[in-house]
């Protein structure tokens, strides 16, 4: 259909974009607090074959299905002769345009928090709780305004994400990670290097090294499955999109275990920066995931360190490339489908749809705090609820999209497509995949199963799985 499609332009610009879409704000923040909940290294370990046994051929099959197809994630579906089966598609396309919505304003949140620390850190360090209300429009009286801070901040860091992609695949994507990626790394040093080596330290590092099953439990189990889903950007069909732009000489199993091996490092050093920290400052009992402990605890962290505030700007500039990576990808996603499916021209798609996702971002970060925005929900446990907006859309996304696309992927892959097809297009140009029996049976039963177990689990128990 599309003779000119874009390609990646060389292996190292590939594998930096697929890391940089993986490594984001759930290795940066979610990893380290669940990491801390599951008992430390037991948890990493658990963590770790989730990664290899599930992860890992979910992303080969990802990768496969995009680079057979040279289509987006609908389109892949039907090039490969199995049209019924794009609905997979439609729920990874539209999880991820939800996903953007929110993960972008949270990107804007992190840039405004690189700013704060640069230029007003010691108005963070006087009131933590009231900087990070007061951006998301909750005043000290109790009154509630409009967060115009975290949204104009959300809408800079969505005109990054848009300039980047207009660029194109090759000229924009690749070129950003090449920057953007290193630039990860290095600081992602620093800081591990600064952790370790604050008095006090070695208690965390301790507990990140114990293996402690007594805290490990079903569900620790299942944390450690949706996170490495979640981690990895598998179930949003994004390797799909990642994968079509590859070119046929390139090794798959090799590609993919080298985006996972270095996914789950950066998981695990953001653990080794953070629990040692937090150990060594505020005390272990005030290690916590996600968003109030990203922004509000890690004050009192960086206020207590030599050098704290300059550790400050770099760990925000951390998260803030992490997030840019991932966004990037989850809008190149949309915009490749909706360039190819209706024809329409790559700028102007780019724009739209980023302005739309912008303006449904804004009602996430006012029902954070400022107004009573609320979705409706359902689990057994709790019956039908009407939860926070905010909650509403990750519970969405993260509870049942991402688990269904991922079903639908290894349903397809396993007993429509067949392992047998994406073996073949792994094996090309004279690549040699070892492990293709290990493969198939994992594609056809073990990730079917376990995806099945994610899915009935979180909507019977009500648990938060990803
Ligand atoms: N993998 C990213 C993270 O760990 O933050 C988040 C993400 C990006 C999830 C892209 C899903 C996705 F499709």
């Amino acid at each position: 259909m599309d003779n000119s499609r874009a390609q990646w332009g060389s292996k190292l610009g590939f594998i930096l974009a697929a890391a940089g879409s993986a490594i984001g704000l759930g290795n940066i923040w979610k990893f380290p607090g669940r990491a801390f909940e599951g008992g430390g290294g037991t948890y990493v370990l658990i963590y770790l074959c989730m990664v290899i046994f599930l992860g890992a051929p979910l992303m080969l099959t990802e990768l496969s299905i995009g680079r057979a197809s040279q289509a987006n994630v609908v389109g892949a579906f039907r090039n490969l002769e199995h049209k019924g089966w794009s609905w997979v598609g439609w729920v990874g396309v539209i999880g991820a345009f939800i996903i953007t919505c929110y993960y972008s304003h949270v990107g804007g949140w992190v840039l405004r928090y690189v700013y704060g620390y640069a230029v007003e850190a010691p108005t963070i360090y006087a009131d933590p709780l009231g900087y990070f209300y007061a951006t998301l429009g909750l005043g000290a009286d109790g009154n509630t305004f409009f967060p115009w801070v975290a949204i104009l901040f959300a809408a800079l860091f969505m005109v990054c994400n848009a300039v980047v992609i207009i660029r194109g695949v090759e000229g924009g994507i690749e070129r950003f990670n090449k920057i953007g990626m290193p630039a990860l790394f290095v600081i992602l040093i620093v800081l591990l290097v600064r952790s370790v080596t604050l008095p006090g330290a070695e208690d965390g590092l301790k507990y990140m090294l114990s293996f402690d099953w007594d805290k490990v439990s079903f569900n620790t189990v299942l944390s450690a499955l949706g996170q490495s889903f979640y981690s990895l950007s598998i179930g949003m069909a994004i390797l799909i999109t990642y994968g079509s732009y590859l070119p046929k000489a390139e090794n798959l199993p090799k590609n993919t275990a080298l985006i996972c091996a270095m996914d789950t490092i950066v998981a695990i050093i953001a653990g080794f920066i953070i629990i040692p920290a937090v150990f060594a400052t505020l005390g272990p009992d005030q290690v916590g995931k996600g968003g109030g402990f990203a922004f509000v605890s890690l004050a009192g962290v960086f206020e207590s360190m030599p050098g704290g505030r300059l550790f400050g700007v770099l760990f925000y500039l951390l998260l803030l490339f992490a997030a840019l990576t991932s966004c990037i990808s989850l809008i190149e996603s949309i915009v490749a489908f909706l360039t190819e499916h209706f024809s329409w021209g790559r700028k102007a798609t780019t724009i739209w749809v980023c302005f739309v996702m912008f303006l449904i971002g804004c009602l996430y970060t006012c029902s954070q705090a400022a107004y009573p925005l609320k979705g409706i929900w359902y689990d057994a446990v709790n019956g039908v609820t009407f939860p926070a907006l905010c909650d509403a859309m990750e519970f969405l996304t993260d509870r049942l999209m991402i688990p269904f696309c991922a079903l639908g992927c290894c349903l397809f892959a396993g007993w429509v497509w067949k392992p047998e097809s994406a073996i073949a297009e792994i094996e090309q140009h004279g690549v040699r995949f070892g492990l293709k029996k290990v493969y198939s049976v994992l594609v056809k039963f073990v990730a079917p199963v376990a995806i099945l177990a994610i899915l009935v689990l979180s909507l019977v128990t009500g648990t938060t799985l990803s």
